[in-house]
């Protein structure tokens, strides 16, 4: 066997960018390094949710009225932890608890950067072995060091972001990073523990041929959305439709297939829910951003994402997500339709 490699693991990777920038004092790569440990911990329960009596209803309800799933607590749980007792983040917010959490010792308090995570997304598809997800999103904070984070670190709009990323627990395990720089996406080779760069500089395709909802909503759906749909299941060969109908229910899953092959992601606001479902600050922001990172494009329907001002942790907007020419034409028909 050769011992010539190409494999770069994720920290080698994320040193070598910090490089790139003179002042950085690697904080950054530290606490990307904290969240793929906790996420690896996480992968490795996921791997067991079919063996152990882990999967089902965990019987509390979280502030979204949701059932949790026993391995939302655990993900949960295990990012708390790590991050509680890694020097490099000053607090968390999650969507799996009501309020953020501020750490309250030495280091923490100076540490520039506040981490918000869905811990684990898509969790009605555990029991059915389909594909699951973390998603993170990192700022540095604006209250002033030396004392515990505020609310405000938390409530920065997604054009402030440093860095977002999301874990894919697929027939694969995968981790994809943005930043400023670009996308890259690392798989987990288990058998040494490391994510290792599989994806370099990853682009999101001006256009696709894949769109995904949740099409059984349907009549609940304004006019504009309903004209959309029916745009994209028209016959029209040279424009490539109809386009094909994709959807797993986890937006992780739904969006890293559609960053690879193009496409768009929509979980609109409707009749029923004009905000829609998804949450800005723990779903779409760090969604806006890595798509946007590789060249697609995000909004609610008439506003960027990463413009949206947030006002509670856990509000939730319309989402339209992916291929930018793709989301344009969305957005066009939710204007002619308004
Ligand atoms: P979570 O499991 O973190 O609560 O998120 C579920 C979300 C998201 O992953 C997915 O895109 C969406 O819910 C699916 O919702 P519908 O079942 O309403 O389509
Ligand atoms: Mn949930
Ligand atoms: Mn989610
Ligand atoms: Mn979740």
């Amino acid at each position: 066997m050769s011992t010539s490699r190409k494999l770069i693991t994720l920290d080698e990777f994320t040193i070598q960018q910090t490089r790139e920038f003179p002042k950085a004092t690697g904080e950054l790569s530290a606490l990307l390094r904290d969240i793929s440990l906790a996420c690896k911990l996480i992968n490795k329960q996921v791997n067991k949710a079919g063996l152990v009596d882990i999967i089902g209803k965990f019987g509390a309800t979280n502030v979204q009225g949701e059932e949790q799933m026993k391995l939302d607590i655990y993900s949960d749980e295990m990012l708390i932890n790590v991050l509680r007792n890694s020097n490099d983040c000053a607090g968390i917010a999650s969507e799996e608890n009501d309020d953020f959490i501020a750490f309250d010792d030495e280091y923490s308090i100076n540490s520039k950067y506040v981490v918000l995570f869905d811990p684990l997304d898509g969790s009605s598809n555990i029991d059915v072995n389909a594909s699951i997800g973390t998603i993170f999103s990192i700022y540095r904070r604006v209250s002033p060091l030396g004392a515990p984070c505020t609310k405000e670190d938390f409530l920065q709009p997604g054009n402030k972001l440093m860095a977002a990323g999301y874990v894919i627990y697929g027939s694969s395990t995968m981790l994809v990073y943005a930043t400023r720089l670009g996308v890259n996406g690392f798989t987990l080779e288990p058998s040494i523990g490391e994510f290792c760069l599989s994806h370099p500089n990853m682009v999101c395709k001006e256009s696709g041929n894949i769109y995904s909802i949740n099409q059984g909503n349907s009549r609940h759906y304004d006019d504009g959305m309903v004209a959309y749909l029916d745009y994209c299941m028209e016959i029209n060969k040279e424009e490539g439709r109809p386009y094909s109908h994709r959807y797993i229910g986890s937006m992780v899953a739904d969006l890293h297939r559609n960053l690879i092959k193009g496409g768009i992601f929509i979980y609109p606001g409707d009749k029923k829910n004009p905000k829609g479902k998804l949450r800005l600050q723990y779903e779409c922001n760090p969604f806006a951003f890595i798509i946007e990172a590789a060249g697609g494009m995000s909004t609610d329907g008439t506003v960027r994402t990463l413009d949206i001002q947030p006002v509670e942790l856990h509000q939730r907007v319309p989402v339209y997500v992916g291929s930018k020419k793709m989301v344009e034409k969305a957005m066009e028909y939710v204007a002619k339709h308004q």
